[in-house]
């Protein structure tokens, strides 16, 4: 098993990749920390939580930063919903059966890593002031990680600004002291998240499966219509979620990675160095920066992760060839599921 530590800022995207997180058998989700980012610090908590219900899973939630460390928070109800995950009702509206720690995300982060040195793989989602806290807590956590997945950045061009990713762009600071600490972040920018969009047909699949895969399937729907010119979403968080799960769905290259603070039009720009990888001067750490992912890869891992969430077969057909929701499937939907199907048992 595989123990994983989410910060997250859920958020649409993050909610799917806390099921993914929770329905792969090979990942014990060790602990879920909160962060202001999508939406205020006390939505995405109770957003977590909620989600986390949903998936039956009684992961314990910690809040942290409800700010970044030097600048107004900014938020996206434009792009997450008025609640952050869409504009509904949240999926389950008593959570009290996840529990809420006391105390502060970013010590949590520090106690669950120091608990099981060496093990536990952190994942990101969110803007990255929790961690950074957490890294100024405790300077030699980099030693005491398995691995760190960042969401964030890119390498071409910015989606909050021309130069800068969201989750970058509300905390550059945070993200300066993440990328400058001695430790090699996996980072899955826009370049990558990118290559995996939802179509209609993926989230048909996702519906099939039953509740769990219903509510995320309608909760894209809000997520393709807070997007740009009607684009299938990109499936941003999910993909370092399954990126921290299954490296090898990731192709990386080496890099090394600077945060832009002070540009008035590039604050949050992630400068990535591919030149330095293989000879970065003494000091500046290289990162792993994702360039192409497996992307029918990617969907494999997820369908079949909700799909045991929701305690059906990953293909979202019965033995009867309909889907679950008792429609049959049209030959598109049949092929990516006939891949999915071959994925699934190809992992
Ligand atoms: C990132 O920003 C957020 O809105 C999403 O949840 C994701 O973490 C994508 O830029
Ligand atoms: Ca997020």
């Amino acid at each position: 098993m595989l123990p994983l530590l989410l910060d997250c800022d859920p958020g649409i995207d993050d909610a799917v990749a806390l099921c993914l997180a929770a329905g792969c058998p090979d990942v014990q989700l060790v602990g879920v920390t909160t962060v202001a980012g999508n939406h205020i610090l006390e939505r995405t908590t109770r957003n977590a939580r909620a989600v986390l219900a949903l998936a039956g899973a009684a992961v314990p939630v910690t809040a942290g930063c409800d700010r970044p460390l030097l600048r107004q928070l900014c938020i996206a109800p434009e792009i997450h919903g008025e609640t952050g995950l869409g504009n509904g009702p949240p999926p389950v509206s008593d959570v009290s059966s996840v529990p809420l720690l006391g105390g502060h995300a970013a010590n949590r982060i520090v106690e669950v890593v120091r608990s099981r040195p060496g093990e536990v793989t952190l994942v990101a989602t969110g803007p990255l002031t929790n961690v950074a806290l957490a890294l100024r807590l405790d300077p030699g956590l980099p030693d005491a990680v398995a691995g760190v997945v960042v969401m964030g950045g890119a390498t071409t061009r910015g989606n909050t600004t021309p130069a800068a990713e969201f989750n970058i762009y509300v905390d550059p600071e945070a993200a300066a002291m993440v990328f400058a600490a001695p430790w090699s972040v996996t980072m899955v920018g826009l370049d990558v998240t990118h290559q995996a969009r939802c179509t209609p047909d993926h989230q048909r699949l996702l519906a099939a499966t039953g509740p769990v895969g219903a509510y995320l399937a309608g909760l894209l729907d809000e997520y393709r219509s807070g997007g740009a010119g009607g684009e299938d979403p990109a499936m941003h968080d999910p993909v370092a979620m399954a990126a921290a799960i299954r490296p090898g769905l990731l192709r990386t290259e080496p890099a090394a990675v600077v945060v832009e603070t002070t540009g008035a039009a590039t604050a949050g720009m992630t400068v990535v160095d591919f030149d330095a990888g293989s000879a970065a001067p003494a000091g500046v750490p290289v990162h792993r920066v994702g360039t192409t992912l497996d992307v029918e890869g990617f969907w494999a891992l997820l369908l079949d992760a909700v799909a045991r969430l929701d305690g059906r077969p990953p293909d979202g057909r019965s033995s009867d060839g309909r889907s679950s929701d008792g429609r049959s499937s049209d030959g598109r939907d049949q092929r990516v599921a006939d891949r999915v199907v071959e994925r699934v048992a190809d992992a």
